[in-house]
């Protein structure tokens, strides 16, 4: 059976699933160069069409053998179910192609476990908004009747789901609880009055906006953890008895107009970003509280406020003795895997399982990346894994710059190694030659390390592995200037054989400098999307300041093109 999942959403993405496995998925923006390129049919067809046809490409599967589209929205459905009817039946000429909807909180929890390995658990779902409070019922299981008896459809209508808990038993998922929150108003930076959702996200977008004019900035706000000393006892975010985050407008309202009055640097107004955290954590970790069981082995965790690394911190900390299962696409793209495994496990009424992985894009063959290289009239070397890992490992710990494209890209907003820049952790330079000729980034903003599986605990304070960067530590050694923030922590991925040449890489800096430790950000200059092919990643190193090009095994070296 064959599924094409759909996220229409800020984060668009498309995947293929052949008999419940994820063969291939892609995020829009990789492939049209637009930052968190949206989705939908009446703008962006052509977006979509991109994706479908690298999904089909890929999986050598043709148009007619799809069996279902399955797609989920945090938008208004509206006739968004007809508009898809239309869209891929007009390209479908030979069969016609049954389409459906799934929720959009209940494709962040089917995503998430696709890959807890049937364990039973609770599963916790958290982002800006999803579906409407009129959307829900008929899509997502229907364990909800408290949340819908005192309420009517219209009033529904003006709410969304903030936030969803839903108990993972016996290869079933049924939803536990529900926030459908309402909207508020709040003056935005630029003196507008603007709506939210009363909802961890939007309080996020909110002070992101705030700090940097910019609502998709949580990344940088976290960033700022760390550079605040005062204690502070404000709070943005409450909430009551029943679990509803509601946000503390009055005050942020103030807050507002006092930070416009002056001209602040991010990090003098950094206790934004320490507020901010602290409400998100004493919220979820209360909610998680209220409603795991003794039996839950797992805790399950998606939606986009889970790329919260210090709060996923805090969770694991808090409930020692549950699993953390997590995996690297917990924003909306990931929703098109959820939405077509939720169709798969309705219809096939049999449970899948992966390991978890992002790493769902396409590898670039020989030909392809000798192609790309030839028409740039750029000189290179093809060199086997073990000479080109040796390499690339002496140049790093030279504090040379790599910029590195090797195999499947990655899926989620992470660059874990496969669209990576990597550079020497151990000198105290790496980070401002980073931030001021290659990444062109503002100097309160960490990097981040890679790590050997086997060594990392050896030099971060991580009690399991962490393979999708999605948890932070403290750093250990003082030898790690470059990877190591102000407050003394880092965000690790840790590195098997799995990951490719990077395990490689680090093996031989290993030799070198007794720790396999290296620097390692994503390939994308600030603003656009991470290098997808071949020809992304060659456009943004001659346009750089870096040492080395690797795509798969062709080397170039920079300085001599
Ligand atoms: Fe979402």
């Amino acid at each position: 059976m064959i599924i094409i999942g759909i996220s229409f959403s800020h984060n668009g993405s498309v995947c293929l699933l052949k008999d419940g496995k994820v063969i291939v998925a892609i995020q829009a923006e990789r492939l049209t160069r637009v930052k968190r390129q949206a989705l939908d049919l009446d703008k962006n067809q052509t977006a979509l069409n991109l994706c479908l046809d690298y999904c089909l490409s890929y999986s050598k599967v043709k148009i007619e053998d799809i069996d279902y589209i399955a797609f989920s929205t945090p938008w208004a459905l509206k006739d968004l179910k007809e508009k898809c009817i239309e869209w891929i039946n007009g390209i479908s000429p030979k069969k016609r192609i049954s389409v459906k909807s799934v929720s959009h909180h209940l494709a962040h929890a089917e995503y998430i476990i696709h890959y807890g390995n049937n364990e039973n658990g609770t599963v916790c779902v958290i982002d800006g908004s999803g579906s409407y409070g009129n959307e829900i019922k008929k899509n997502d299981y229907n364990d909800l009747e408290d949340i819908y008896k005192n309420n009517d459809n219209h009033k529904l209508g003006y709410t969304k789901e903030t936030v969803s808990i839903y108990k993972y038993k016996q290869n079933k998922l049924s939803a536990k609880f529900k926030v459908l929150s309402s909207n508020t108003k709040v003056i935005d930076f630029t003196d507008n009055i603007r709506s939210y959702f009363h909802s961890i996200g939007h309080i996020w977008e909110i002070v992101s906006n705030l700090i940097f004019q910019n609502g998709n900035q949580a990344g940088k706000v976290m960033g700022l953890i760390g550079f605040n000393k005062e204690k502070i006892e404000k709070k943005f975010l409450e909430f009551d008895r029943d679990f509803k985050p509601i946000i503390n407008v009055d005050f942020l309202n103030t807050e507002i107009k006092k930070i416009k009055a002056k001209k602040n640097k991010p990090t003098d107004i950094s206790f934004l970003a320490d507020i901010i955290q602290k409400d998100t954590n004493d919220y979820v970790i209360s909610l998680i509280n209220k409603f795991i069981s003794e039996k839950d082995k797992a805790i399950y965790l998606s939606g986009g406020v889970m790329l919260n690394i210090k709060l996923n911190t805090e969770i694991a900390k808090n409930f020692p003795n549950k699993k953390i299962i997590i995996n690297g696409s917990t924003e909306d793209n990931g929703t098109s895997i959820g939405a077509a495994s939720a169709i798969f496990r309705k219809l096939q009424k049999r449970n899948i399982t992966e390991n978890p992985t992002d790493y769902y894009g396409k590898k670039y063959t020989y030909e392809e990346v000798e192609k790309s290289l030839i028409e740039k009239e750029l000189n290179f070397k093809v060199l086997n894994n073990d000479d080109l890992s040796e390499f690339i490992a002496n140049e790093i710990v030279n504090s040379k710059v790599i910029m590195l494209s090797y195999g499947r890209s990655e899926f989620g907003p992470r660059a874990l190694g496969h669209r990576s820049i990597l550079a020497n952790a151990f000198d105290p330079l790496t980070k401002s030659k980073l931030d001021t000729e290659i990444k062109l980034r503002e100097p309160y903003r960490p990097y981040a390390p890679i790590v050997l599986e086997n060594d990392y605990e050896k030099y971060f304070d991580l009690k399991f592995k962490s393979p999708f960067m999605l948890f932070d530590s403290k750093v250990l050694n003082n030898k790690l200037p470059a990877i190591t923030h102000v407050d003394g922590t880092s965000r690790p991925q840790t590195v098997n054989r799995d990951n490719g040449i990077v395990y490689d890489i680090l093996l031989k800096i290993k030799k070198i400098k007794g720790i396999p430790v290296c620097l390692n950000t994503s390939l994308n200059r600030p603003g656009e999307p991470i290098c997808e092919k071949p020809d992304d990643a060659i456009n943004y190193a001659l346009n750089s300041e870096a040492d080395y090009l690797v795509i798969e095994n062709f080397l170039v070296n920079l300085s001599k093109n």
